[in-house]
């Protein structure tokens, strides 16, 4: 096992440790045949209860692959989709409170990491290490100093690394996309990204108590500080927690800035980015993330613009979320379900041609699911290598951080520092809580 993981490794994963482009990475490196269609995939999951579950169903959907461990820190979860797994007729898998005690094994080929964003990094790259392959899901980390890490285990250990990016693999994103890079929206002078939850609102306040039976409360936490148990910080909604997770702009953001990175081919951090935000919709909620939020990219020659409102959920378009790639000819507006162009002019003479909607067919988690299995077993090209998600989630973080830091912050990519204030430098990576220690490369 571990003689044909070193060899899938070094063939399918050569292109990433040359720092090629992931586009044309597989092309011209990885054999035709990395593994036989018959040889199995040996698979865990870590972090079960809710994504990470619907990513383990549907990379058990391609053949020839097996999930040997679930590991979780909360036995009830644990408990109930190893019976899942059972009755959906999978063999039996070990089960485990240690992320630790999956990356030792050596009969692992790749996990699946789906655990809260502040609980992503250290899996991710002892995972590298280990040599094993990981999908892992969005955003690739809580902090930009912990994306940079993972980002560096990635290329040093020839990891494939797939970020739970999942629109990558759509088929209509993927043709909104060619759209927008083909000229017909003429220039583009802004692109827009909107998202309007109700959850971004945060949930009522509850008081502190003692965590559920079952659950290792201090390994949930891990790295991040101690504190006493809260439900409103637990499964689901930490997100809305600054320790845990970034919000809004981390959580669906990255999704639709992903969007907007890939059709203007951006390569580099932003110019510069300004937040304003705050809670100005509910101030009774138990949240810290701002339930409203605007943020600013400076891009070279158009802006980037993020907006997101919790607690409702109406939006441009009539859509609760979506991205619009604002040209001089039409705008080309996007969501899961469909892309449209809504042509400049008027009908005397409009500037493009109008088109009907172009409806999503909703398989893109299951596309990306299968681009995962095939990159570990023909060589394929990751649809979203880690470098896409290291890049919208740079975004995100640039903007949380200019939210808290309260002004326009500059980031220098080479020095991997803000120079626009040590205020906001500061906020790059998160203090680790021991004995629990940042990862070094
Ligand atoms: N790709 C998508 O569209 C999408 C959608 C939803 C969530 N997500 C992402 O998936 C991840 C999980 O989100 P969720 O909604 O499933 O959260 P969740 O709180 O429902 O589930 C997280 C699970 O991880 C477990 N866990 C926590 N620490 C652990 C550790 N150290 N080791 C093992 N297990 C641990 C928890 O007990 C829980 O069962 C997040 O990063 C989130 O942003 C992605």
């Amino acid at each position: 096992m571990t003689k044909r993981r070193t060899f899938l490794k070094t063939s399918a994963t050569a292109a990433a440790g040359l720092g090629i482009s992931s586009s044309l990475s597989a092309s011209f490196l990885a054999p035709s045949s990395v593994l036989g269609a018959n040889d199995k995939i040996t698979v865990a999951l870590i972090g079960c209860r809710n994504q990470g579950w619907w990513d383990l169903e549907d990379i058990l959907k391609q053949s020839n692959v097996v999930c040997l461990t679930l590991c979780d820190v909360d036995g009830s979860v644990l408990a109930d989709k190893a019976d899942q797994l059972e009755k959906m007729g999978h063999p039996k898998p070990n089960i485990t409170m240690d992320y630790r005690v999956v990356l030792e094994d050596k009969d692992i080929d790749a996990v699946i990491i789906g655990t809260p964003d502040h609980w992503h990094c250290l899996p991710a790259v002892e995972a590298c290490e280990a040599g094993k392959h990981v999908y892992i899901e969005k955003p690739l980390a809580n902090s930009v100093g912990e994306i940079n890490v993972m980002l560096d285990a990635a290329r040093k250990y020839k990891s494939l690394v797939q970020v739970g990016q999942q629109q990558r693999s759509g088929a209509h994103w993927k043709s909104a996309i060619e759209f927008v890079k083909s000229g017909k929206l003429g220039t583009i002078r802004q692109v827009k990204f909107w998202g309007n939850f109700n959850y971004g609102a945060g949930n009522m306040p509850v008081p502190d108590s003692d965590p559920p039976a079952g659950v290792d409360y201090d390994r949930w936490l891990g790295p991040a500080p101690l504190r006493p148990f809260n439900k409103n910080r637990f499964h689901g909604s930490w997100r809305m927690f600054r320790d845990y997770g970034g919000g809004l702009l981390s959580d669906w953001g990255v999704h639709l800035l992903d969007m907007g990175l890939w059709a203007m081919d951006v390569k580099n951090a932003p110019l510069s980015v300004q937040s304003l935000g705050g809670n100005f919709a509910n101030t009774d909620r138990a949240l810290e993330m701002p339930d409203t939020l605007t943020v600013l990219y400076e891009m070279e020659g158009y802006n980037m613009v993020w907006e997101h409102n919790g607690g409702i959920e109406r939006g441009p378009y009539d859509q609760g979320y979506g991205v619009k790639f604002i040209g001089s000819n039409g705008t080309l507006v996007a969501d899961r379900e469909k892309w449209r162009v809504f042509p400049e002019g008027s009908g005397e003479e409009w500037r493009m041609e109008a088109m009907d909607p172009q409806p999503s067919d909703h398989k893109s988690h299951l596309n990306h699911c299968e681009n995962f299995i095939r990159a570990i077993r023909y060589g394929d090209s990751l649809n979203a290598e880690i470098e896409y998600g290291h890049r919208s989630a740079l975004f995100a973080h640039l903007g949380n951080i200019s939210y808290w830091a309260d002004h326009r912050v500059v980031y220098d990519e080479k020095q991997r520092r803000i120079t626009s204030s040590e205020k906001a430098d500061a906020l790059l990576t998160p203090a680790y809580r021991a004995p629990w220690k940042f990862p070094t490369v």
